[in-house]
């Protein structure tokens, strides 16, 4: 089977990568563009081990770029799409709107015309919990009408999962749209506040705490959201499907910071901030669509992933 993974160079595209490279019949195709949001070099290093499989082939660029996308599927009968590419940080969100309807929506909607005209008949896309907002219900459960996203990060996941949904009806492409629920683990983005934590506790520098520690965060280590798109390649039975990855225990800002301060076994200085506009308050997933249609079972618990990225961190310094 040849896979394009959009965005295959980041955090969760690479470890999905290498999973996919394990299994001798697939091919894996990448797209990404090395963009600065955070350092390239972190790229590079997430992809380098694959450069000389002949089973792995890279093209640098962007999936706004028509014309590279055309020659992508032109030098490759592409099986199945799984688009993780996007600009994915909430909070600069809010400062640069226009990448996030350029990069996310203008490229998913790239993507699904590309597949198009190319006759490929599936996508795995990379949604967010974030398109839940600040829901009251106690659980996030997919069959929910969401419609208030607090974020221009949240709105444009919102609007890919909509063109997505016209796509599967107008011209019969399978989509799963998975909603990741804070993902962590080895690679995790450095923007991310489990990995900025740790390393600013490592310097003995001060944490940046938003808010009063209650918020909740549904915490899923990127092994189970890689499993999951594993399932979700292999699930057949709709046509449209939203599905919520979640790692099934969620745990408050305050408990996060005492996990990472056991496992450091270092004490955190705490700069405690005013919360950040467009964080949303919880994130609690529901899982069992997951389990039910992907046999999806998260198995790494919070601790658990926190012990495991430290010691990744040590071995990759
Ligand atoms: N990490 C999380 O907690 C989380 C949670 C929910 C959803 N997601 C979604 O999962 C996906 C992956 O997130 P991640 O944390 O691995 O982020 P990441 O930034 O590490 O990975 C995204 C990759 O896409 C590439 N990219 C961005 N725009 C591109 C473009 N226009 N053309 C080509 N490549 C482009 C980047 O260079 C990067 O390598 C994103 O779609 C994100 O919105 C992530």
């Amino acid at each position: 089977m040849n896979l394009l993974i959009t965005g295959g160079a980041g955090f969760i595209g690479s470890t999905l990568a290498d999973k996919l490279l394990k299994i001798e019949s697939n091919n894996i195709i990448v797209i990404d563009n090395f963009n600065d949001y955070y350092s390239p070099k972190l790229k590079e290093k997430n992809i380098k081990h694959n450069l000389d499989n002949k089973k792995y082939k890279l093209y640098r660029g962007d999936i706004c770029d028509k014309s590279l996308l055309s020659r992508i599927f032109n030098e490759s009968k592409i099986d199945i799409v799984v688009h993780i590419a996007a600009s994915a940080g909430v909070r600069p969100s809010i400062d640069k709107p226009l990448d996030y309807i350029k990069n996310n929506i203008e490229g998913t909607v790239n993507i699904l015309e590309v597949m198009k005209k190319n006759n490929v008949k599936k996508i795995v896309f990379a949604s967010s919990s974030s398109i839940y907002g600040n829901c009251k219900e106690k659980v996030f459960s997919e069959d929910l009408k969401v419609s208030e996203p607090i974020s221009p990060y949240a709105a444009s996941k919102s609007a890919c999962e909509q063109f997505l949904y016209t796509y599967s009806k107008l011209f019969d492409i399978q989509v799963v749209a998975l909603r990741f629920f804070t993902v962590f683990g080895p690679r995790q983005r450095p923007d991310l506040a489990i990995r900025k934590f740790i390393d600013l506790i490592k310097e003995n520098k001060s944490i940046p705490v938003y808010g009063d520690g209650t918020t909740i965060r549904d915490y899923t280590y990127v092994d189970d959201i890689v499993d999951g798109i594993i399932g979700a390649i292999k699930y057949n039975d709709t046509q449209y499907e939203i599905i919520n990855l979640g790692g099934g225990a969620p745990v408050s800002l305050n408990q996060m910071i005492e996990t990472i301060e056991k496992a450091l076994n270092k004490k955190a200085k705490i700069e405690r901030l005013p919360m950040q506009p467009g964080d949303v308050n919880k994130t609690v997933a529901s899982i069992t669509k997951a389990k039910k249609l992907l046999n999806y079972n998260p198995k790494t618990s919070f601790e658990n992933g926190i012990i495991k990225f430290i010691e990744w961190e040590k071995n990759n310094e």
